[in-house]
């Protein structure tokens, strides 16, 4: 499939396939059985369709292929990853050049080239000031670096989230989730103690109340929440935490792990609000593809932590990795080179547009968009896959929302042949 360009579905098989199925079933056998869902195989009236998951192979630009030879144009761009699409030749480019040269260093001992490299590029990019930065593996990774941090930088342990909010499922970060419960219950025992949630927009009073007793170090909100439905912060809100939180004593830290390197529209989707956070954390899209996540902040808000003493207060085996700060450092060119906010900007515009005809309501910034159905979107989400188009619903307690996060290499036709569709999917689902 590399050597073609953009596709539309290609689809040999019903969805999924028989290699799918055969390897869902070795993967059931192997996996624990929380990981990937297996549903329920039944009859349809393509006759091998289920609601199984289909086995990725490879994938290119907007395009993902399946173990059946199956071609797929993935709106969700992998949970958002592949922002400039899959398989950017450039990123791929430099990973082979990496690979070449040297695959491991050794994090906070001996760092390496490219880890100096992306660090000092991520400060030129970065929201004024916020020049210093913990590099992490996964966006959980780096909200952990961005809570230990805020929690140094304030003294205070306390943390004030917003309902819906999602900042990954390890047990440093799970109980900073509101998006759904179900996640976070089994381990109450054992997550974050302080946490305060409060309503997505809430007031003023509401928050000056919330951190009144001077226990919060930190309001941690997702410019746009993604996972919990591409909320986008109401005009004015996050000014209004940043000033609250720095009255009160505590810092302003966003996560843009989802949104931000461009695809709500600006490099970051806090500049779109005109608000400098103290701290700032991305993931998913940085790495191309390969994991890789930073915590950014200011030089003031980083000396919390002290010099370190010869044995760092914060590493891992991988940190800065290589391959991935070679991946990041191609995927910071590029959104410079292709002009990837404004890129995000016309595409998601055109995109917005074709679901307005449709009277859908749609919210979001960009190429983070929510649409809302009349219908739940899960089954929406499999009747499009059954015809070639990936996409994955959205929404804390909100059982109608489409999510869509395409890659910025979505083309027109690839659109209309979505549009097409998801008129027949809805057509499906309400008959
Ligand atoms: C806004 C946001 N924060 C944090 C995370 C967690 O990232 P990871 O799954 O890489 O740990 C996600 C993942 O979807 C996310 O969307």
């Amino acid at each position: 499939m590399s050597a073609l360009g953009p596709l539309l579905p290609q689809l040999r098989t019903g969805v999924p396939g028989p290699a799918s199925r055969a390897l869902v079933d070795v993967l059931a056998r192997h996996e624990c059985p929380a990981i990937t869902a297996r549903r329920a195989r039944r009859a349809s009236a393509l006759g091998q369709a289920d609601d199984d998951p289909f086995v990725w192979e490879e994938a290119a630009g907007a395009n993902v292929q399946d173990a059946d030879g199956n071609v797929f144009v993935d709106l969700t761009a992998g949970f958002g990853v592949a922002l400039l699409g899959h398989r950017d030749p450039r990123v791929v480019a430099a990973v082979h050049a990496q690979a070449d040269r040297l695959l491991h260093a050794m994090g906070d001992a001996w760092p390496d080239a490219r880890r100096i490299a992306l660090l000092a590029r991520l400060a030129g990019l970065a929201p004024p000031g916020l020049t210093q930065a913990i590099l992490g593996l996964s966006g959980a990774d780096a909200i952990d670096a961005l809570v230990k941090t805020a929690l140094l930088a304030s003294g205070r342990p306390g943390v004030v989230v917003f309902e819906g909010a999602y900042h990954g499922l390890a047990l440093g970060v799970l109980g900073l989730q509101a998006y759904k419960p179900a996640f976070t219950d089994p381990f109450r025992a054992i997550v974050h103690p302080a946490v305060r949630v409060l309503p997505w927009g809430a007031d003023g009073a509401t928050v000056r109340d919330a951190l009144a007793d001077g226990q919060v170090g930190l309001v941690l909100v997702e410019p746009i929440q993604g996972r919990g439905g591409m909320r986008p912060a109401p005009a004015g809100w996050l000014a209004m935490l940043t000033a609250e939180a720095h009255a009160a004593g505590a810092l302003l830290g966003v996560d843009e792990i989802q949104c931000g390197l461009g695809r709500a529209g600006s490099t970051w989707a806090v500049t779109h609000d005109e608000v400098v956070p103290d701290l700032l954390a991305t993931g998913k899209a940085l790495g191309g593809g390969l994991p890789l996540s930073a915590c950014l902040g200011s030089r003031e808000v980083m000396a919390a932590w002290g010099a370190s003493a010869g044995e760092a207060l914060h590493t891992q085996t991988f940190l800065g990795h290589p391959l991935g700060c070679a991946a990041a450092l191609a995927v910071l060119d590029a959104v410079e080179a292709d002009d990837l906010p404004a890129r995000c900007t016309a595409v998601g515009a055109r995109l917005a547009a074709g679901l307005g005809q449709r009277g859908l309501a749609v919210r979001g910034r960009g190429l983070m968009l929510g649409v809302r159905l009349d219908v739940p979107a899960f089954p929406v989400a499999r009747a499009l896959l059954r015809r070639g188009f990936v996409v994955l619903p959205a929404g804390a307690g909100e059982a109608e929302v489409l999510g869509l996060t395409p890659p910025a290499c979505l083309t027109d036709a690839q659109q209309d042949a979505f549009l097409g569709a998801l008129d027949e999917a809805l057509a499906e689902v309400r008959a």
